[in-house]
């Protein structure tokens, strides 16, 4: 009997170490060095003077070859987990795309500590892309480093910057400058960290992605810096953006066509245009947006807070189920906005856009303003605004004048206004 219960209790024993072994191995983190890291530094090598004489493109001290060579190897000769490290330094980085599919274990890190900077030279660039990560599934970009568009920076060949050539404003028929950061057919992939200065053009362009997130991201460029979106989205699906710092020449993000179920959340953003759903029928072929949420976020000094812009434009459309909620304006001009003639010379022209606006909520939406209208829902007459909730508007006036009474102004938008409203409502 005594041995039976020695046998038990050993027996006992012996499984309870085999589950801890088990427990501390499950709970250990991956190894460092299960995880090949590809130094792009390590593919680079000076060119020799016969290949600087037959290389057409050739540009002193560009990494382009290293950075794809680091990738190829990264993406289509590696099996198991990958990261490529970026590491601190400068590092000149002509346009280059980063293409999947890839073989490797998902996700592919992409880690950037240094800064990679663009060339200035407008010839370079056979596109409107810088850097372009395309066709991939699960990537990771992460760092602290910075992608430097050089927008403002004089090219010494052409003596002039991309920004001040852009007259995109005035030129209908104007050749866009490069992105910074160009995200094409990108699924279930995490963008964080990395700081985007300067770009020519906008700084994340977000084109046919599915479960993209951007979080902890800084986005820097002056307040009169032409087309630098922060970070445009097209035909996107399940965006979130968070935790991200935008100060800039133009929107801080712009929702763009075709996108549903984009959620941006603690966003700052200022300077610049602020955050808007739009714009939207431009072209024909514009898809409508359906399911936007911009909750707990801070505009500074911004020419609009919260704003839907469609234009009079051709094609149908709509826009629907959009939430903006928890806002902060400090100091911002227009801060909640509906304007179906974007685009027209006129201000507030009257609207026959064909685009529809509904189910839109813009609540809990405090500070200060500088201009008196500071509710503006200007909707179409043929396409009158549906479902449109105005609550809670906690705003006071520090603009130019002396003492001015903040008003709402609508045309055609059925708004119902309710809570504590310092804008009035519209009749
Ligand atoms: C989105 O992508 C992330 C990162 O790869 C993944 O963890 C998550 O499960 C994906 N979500 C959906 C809904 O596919
Ligand atoms: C906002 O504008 C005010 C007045 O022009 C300026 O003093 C302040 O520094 C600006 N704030 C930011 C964060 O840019």
């Amino acid at each position: 009997m005594v041995n039976m219960t020695k046998a038990i209790i050993f027996l006992w024993g012996i499984a309870l170490l085999f589950c801890s072994i088990i427990n501390v191995s499950r709970s250990l983190p991956a190894p460092g060095n299960d995880v090949k890291v590809i130094d792009v530094r390590k593919y680079y090598h000076k060119p020799t003077q016969e290949e600087i004489e037959y290389d057409d493109e050739y540009v002193p001290g560009s990494y382009h070859d290293a950075f794809a060579e680091a990738w190829d190897v990264a993406c289509r000769k590696t099996t198991g987990p990958v990261k490529i490290l970026v590491p601190k330094g400068k590092f000149l980085l002509p346009p280059i795309m980063f293409s999947g599919p890839c073989i490797s274990a998902k996700p592919i890190v992409f880690e950037v500590e240094g800064t990679i900077i663009a060339p200035t030279n407008p010839s370079l660039y056979p596109n409107a892309e810088w850097i372009t990560f395309a066709d991939l599934d699960s990537l990771v970009l992460n760092g602290n480093g910075v992608f430097d568009g050089q927008g403002g920076v004089v090219d010494p060949e052409t003596k002039a910057s991309a920004w001040g050539v852009n007259d995109c404003k005035t030129n209908k028929n104007c050749v866009p400058p490069s992105s910074n950061l160009r995200f094409e057919r990108v699924q279930n992939s995490i963008v964080t960290g990395i700081t985007s200065l300067n770009s020519k053009w906008f700084h994340y362009h977000v084109f046919m992605c599915n479960n993209f997130t951007a979080t902890d991201l800084h986005i820097i460029a002056p307040k009169d810096s032409p087309n630098t979106d922060g970070m445009h989205l097209s035909e996107s699906t399940l965006v979130n953006v968070a935790n991200t710092v935008i100060e800039t020449g133009d929107d801080c993000i712009s929702i763009g066509q075709g996108c549903t179920n984009v959620n941006i959340h603690n966003v700052i953003c200022g300077p610049g245009h602020g955050i808007s759903v739009g714009s939207l029928g431009k072209e024909r072929t514009d898809k409508s947006v359906v399911g936007v949420t911009v909750t707990d976020c801070t505009f500074i000094n911004t020419t609009n807070g919260a704003r839907i812009k469609t234009w009079i434009g051709k094609g149908h459309g709509e826009a629907k189920n959009i939430i903006f909620d928890n806002l902060i304006m400090n100091n911002v001009k227009n801060p909640v906005v509906i304007d179906q003639s974007y685009g027209s010379k006129k201000k507030r022209a009257p609207s026959t856009s064909l685009w529809k606006i509904s189910d839109t909520h813009f609540r809990r939406i405090r500070g200060t303003t500088t201009s008196s209208v500071a509710v503006s829902l200007q909707c179409s007459s043929k396409n009158p605004c549906e479902g449109v909730e105005v609550s809670d508007i906690d705003l006071t006036y520090v603009g130019p004048s002396k003492t001015v009474a903040l008003t709402s102004s609508c045309a055609n938008a059925m708004a119902k206004f309710g809570g504590k409203l310092t804008t009035g409502a519209c009749q």
